[in-house]
């Protein structure tokens, strides 16, 4: 009897945990993502993501966005050069933004899903980890 309840219960969590990641609301996330970015990003990175060259890389048509805790631990951590984005080499810097774990997903989700870009979604939870490297030491990209 004990353990068919355990499998119950298994189930039962499997099935939250199932339907959590199909209703996560990557739209909605994306369009809170528009007003995190216009507010910590956009004066950096432009409207259209393009960045400036050779000073501010771009985020538009960028394939290093694809590595989702890579892009996590830049936010957070921000990142010093040199840095090669398409060709251009950028020695600079970038301080970290401090965010609550939602935005950090949210904002993400917006620059990887804008500008012909698209990826799976980053969700709250995705976060952490890499705040807890970030605050272990200094990540070099
Ligand atoms: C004050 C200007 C500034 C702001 C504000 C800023 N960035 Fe940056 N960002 C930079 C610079 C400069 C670099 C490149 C640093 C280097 O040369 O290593 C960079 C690098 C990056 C990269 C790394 C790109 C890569 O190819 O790995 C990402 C992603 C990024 N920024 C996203 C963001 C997001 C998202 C925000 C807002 C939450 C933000 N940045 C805010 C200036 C800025």
């Amino acid at each position: 009897m004990k353990m068919i309840f355990v499998t119950f219960a298994l189930s039962a969590f499997s099935i939250t945990l199932l339907s959590f990641n199909q209703t996560f609301d990557l739209k909605a996330s994306v369009k809170r993502g528009k007003t995190v970015y216009e507010t910590n990003c956009m004066s950096c990175h432009m409207p259209e993501g393009t960045g400036l060259e050779g000073t501010f890389p771009p985020l538009a048509k960028s394939k290093n966005l694809a590595d989702k805790n890579r892009m996590i631990k830049v936010i957070l951590q921000g990142m010093k050069g040199p840095l090669k984005v398409n060709g251009v080499t950028y020695e600079s810097q970038m301080v970290g933004v401090s965010l609550a774990d939602k935005e950090v997903a949210d904002v993400l989700n917006y620059i990887r899903n804008s500008w012909g870009n698209k990826y799976p979604a980053v969700l709250p939870k995705d976060i952490q980890p890499g705040l807890k490297a970030v605050s272990k030491g200094y990540q070099k990209f």
